[in-house]
């Protein structure tokens, strides 16, 4: 067993308190020999052991303050998160697209196949008929292993394109900036999730190795095939809605009580600017799942146009403004995405 050392900063404290008031505070060490220690989570379960482990950031720098600069007051995001009502936050619904030609198809039955994977390697089960339940440290390590992937195409999408127009002398119609705001948007999901645990080193190995086949793999498929790509990262984020979507559910229904109480980073405050009063764990996942699903809609709505010449529907101006249209907010969302005919 390795013992947690523990820096009390106010917000930890209140978390911890919380957490042990609950009995909920463990520590343990897997038998890989991967560090495995967590406040706030529940009872560490030795027959749900996974090569796969988040060490709580207790240890290290929880809710870290900013440094002080002598010239620097604060460096603000790059990509200002738009701003989400509660009432559009709950109003997310899992969808699906049907696939419609060859390439959908693909798209689709390579996520199936990848979820599949990632369910194993995570420990990931989801059967509200089975008496098992995903614990705060399965979630964790989900969470932040999907992140580490999540973050890949969009910055591939829009480096490729950057080059494409470099190259072929040509303009990009506005696809660039929506691509790397994507990979931003997503980055900042795993760097929420680093401030409430940290990977162990086998988890590490393994960010590591899934970044480098899934990086690779899909620099040359959108080389061959943009539009597939983006279907599948629309097929993809829908299961990332539904991630965050059965998440939600667990904790509203009493299954994570570590996390009842517990308190969004303060990079996650800052980030989507939580109104006082919903700055809660339950908070934030919803504000993540409305980006996920607004990920769903860009790619599924990308899917379907042409990827030379289309502008990009998400930052364009339209000629009749009162007719709903994409945006970069989830006023419109159109969770299977907007069809050319509508937008172009
Ligand atoms: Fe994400
Ligand atoms: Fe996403």
């Amino acid at each position: 067993m390795t013992s947690s050392r523990v820096l009390l900063t106010p917000t930890l404290t209140a978390n911890v308190s919380r957490a042990a008031s609950k009995g909920l505070y463990s520590s343990t060490s897997t038998g890989t020999g991967l560090r495995a220690s967590y406040v706030a989570l529940r009872p560490f379960n030795s027959s749900s052991r996974r090569n796969f482990s988040v060490s709580h950031k207790a240890q290290l720098d929880f809710f870290p303050p900013p440094r002080d600069m002598p010239n620097i007051k604060q460096t603000p995001a790059s990509w200002p998160h738009p701003e989400a009502t509660e009432q559009q936050l709950k109003a997310i619904q899992l969808d699906h697209r049907e696939p419609r030609t060859l390439s959908d198809s693909i798209a689709y039955n390579m996520v199936r196949f990848l979820r599949w994977g990632t369910d194993l390697a995570t420990g990931y089960r989801h059967d509200p008929n089975k008496p098992y339940v995903m614990s705060e440290r399965k979630w964790l390590v989900r969470f932040i292993f999907l992140e580490t992937v999540a973050g890949v195409p969009g910055m591939m999408a829009g480096m490729l394109r950057h080059f494409r127009s470099l190259r072929r002398m040509k303009r990009d119609n506005g696809w660039i900036e929506t691509m790397l705001e994507d990979a931003y948007n997503e980055r900042m999901h795993l760097l929420t999730f680093l401030k409430m645990a940290e990977p162990g080193r086998f988890m590490k190995l393994m960010i590591l190795g899934a970044q480098g086949v899934f990086s690779n793999g899909f620099f040359l498929a959108y080389l061959i095939s943009p539009k597939t790509c983006h279907r599948f990262v629309g097929y993809l984020e829908e299961e990332a809605t539904k991630t965050y979507t059965y998440a939600i559910e667990d904790l509203e229904s009493g299954k994570l009580p570590g996390w009842e109480n517990l308190e969004a980073p303060e990079i996650a405050v800052k980030y989507w600017n939580m109104p006082e009063g919903k700055r809660t764990m339950k908070d934030l996942l919803y504000y993540i799942r409305a980006d996920e699903a607004k990920h769903r809609e860009i790619h599924h709505t990308l899917g379907n146009l042409d990827q030379a010449e289309d502008p990009n529907p998400f930052v364009s101006e339209y000629k009749d403004p009162s007719k709903p249209h994409p945006g970069k907010g989830i006023e419109h969302l159109k969770s299977k995405g907007w069809e050319r005919e509508e937008v172009i």
